[in-house]
């Protein structure tokens, strides 16, 4: 009997010892996860992954409002074209005829402003494999890329029609295609400036607009042709150099506020690990005095995502947009390590040549992850493969929260397989 109490008290004391030590070690599977730039969800039907979404209760998704940036970079385009007729027409056939760089053809943002543009320039049709018949906002327009369309032909668009100063002019997509290159990296910019190359040498008069996805290809075939061909050409990212080189004829971009998402992404995971009110430092001032206003920004709490507003960046406004790195006054105060206690971060930008991500979002990370008291790993992808991204995700223990930028939409499980 002695014995045995002794046992069980031995038994208790090793207990009691090694409690404390496992106190702390929170399971893989309930720590923060963080998706952002690329939402999770179904590359064909855009539709929301909601178990990636939801896979804890600390996951969330920081993005941008990629409907409202698409429809406002097809008002900046037709503005633009309003109050600059004269000349627009190259080639004088009645037709002004633009060629469209594709980003990603799975990827939100990228069908958005495809879509954006074609509605705002009239060459919309109703998306047919999603079922529409009509179209009432840009979801309902086809966002497939045509290839060539030089004779208007295609059954993906139509020829539209604009009156600029009393004339009126038919509007063609000439050409657009996914800008991929032969490894499979989407959204790239090298494929854009050869692309306009091919373009150029087949029906170079004709094209008279270039309307791209992104900054990062804009800025390529602006480099390779439009500037030297006086041919206006606009983008989406606001990054510095395409902002910069508004003042040499690039026509415009959109800014979606990396900032404001770079920010909530790290912002977003440092409530989720302190537990804290997640709206804390976003529309509840935080100890520090970082809040976010309420025009920058809005969250669907049934889906858990955060969006940052756009704004569009013409020749009118473009010197306040020049620095796309630098940081925001209103939330770059320093946490004190009471309040915020350092924790580990591994966070992935999915490709490292994407202009976008590292030129504008990782600096607006490296800004904020210091006041934010987090200690972030950041990781490299290849822009082609989840694989090369998820291999260095081995030890997931190290870590106490992940933010991730994936490199398909539809692969969220690859990640969260490894925190399971
Ligand atoms: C940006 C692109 C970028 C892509 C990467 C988009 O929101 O506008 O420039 O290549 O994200 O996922
Ligand atoms: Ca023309």
């Amino acid at each position: 009997m002695k014995k045995l109490l002794t046992l069980v008290l031995a038994l208790v004391m090793i207990l009691a010892l090694a409690a404390p030590a496992f106190a702390d070690e929170v399971p893989n599977g309930e720590k923060p996860v963080i998706w952002f730039n690329r939402q999770p969800s179904n590359s064909t039907t855009g539709e929301l992954d909601m178990d990636a979404l939801t896979f804890n209760d600390k996951t969330y998704y920081v993005g941008f409002d990629a409907k409202q940036g698409a429809e406002l970079q097809g008002q900046m385009i037709v503005d633009y074209l309003q109050a600059h007729g004269e000349g627009l027409d190259r080639n004088g056939d009645g037709i002004i005829g633009y060629v469209l760089c594709i980003g990603d053809i799975g990827h939100n943002d990228s069908i958005a402003r495809t879509r954006g543009a074609r509605k705002a320039l009239g060459t919309a049709v109703p998306d047919a494999a999603q079922g529409k018949t009509e179209i009432e906002t840009i979801d309902d327009v086809d966002p497939t890329a045509v290839g060539t369309n030089t004779d208007g032909s295609s059954a993906y668009v139509q020829d539209g029609a604009i009156t600029i100063d009393g004339t009126e002019y038919i509007v063609r997509e000439l050409a657009s295609q996914e800008m991929k290159n032969n490894s499979g990296a989407t959204w790239d910019a090298p494929t854009a400036g050869t692309t306009i190359g091919t373009w150029s040498a087949s029906f170079g008069d004709q094209i008279d607009v270039v309307v791209s996805n992104n900054d990062g290809m804009g800025m390529a075939v602006f480099n390779a042709w439009s500037k030297d061909n006086n041919v206006p050409t606009f983008g989406y990212d606001a990054n510095s150099d395409a902002v910069a080189a508004i003042a040499d004829g690039y026509c415009g971009t959109i800014s979606q506020n990396a900032d404001v998402q770079a920010y909530l992404t790290l912002r977003v995971m440092r409530n989720a690990l302190d537990d804290a009110d997640i709206m804390t430092g976003i529309s509840i001032p935080d100890a520090a005095g970082n809040v976010l206003s309420e025009d920058l920004f809005y969250y669907d709490e049934d889906t858990r995502c955060f969006y940052a507003l756009n704004g569009a960046v013409t020749a009118d406004n473009y010197e306040s947009f020049l620095d796309a790195t630098a940081p925001n006054a209103a939330f770059n105060n320093q946490l004190t390590e009471e309040d915020a206690p350092v924790k580990k971060v591994w966070l992935d930008i999915f490709n490292s040549t994407d202009n976008f991500l590292n030129a504008t979002y990782l600096p607006q990370l490296e800004n904020y992850d210091g006041i934010l008291n987090l200690d972030v790993e950041y990781i490299k992808g290849d822009g082609q493969t989840e694989a090369n991204i998820t291999d260095r995700l081995a030890n997931p223990s190290e870590y106490d929260g992940f933010a991730i930028n994936m490199v398909k939409t539809d692969n969220a499980a690859s990640y969260t397989s490894k925190l399971q």
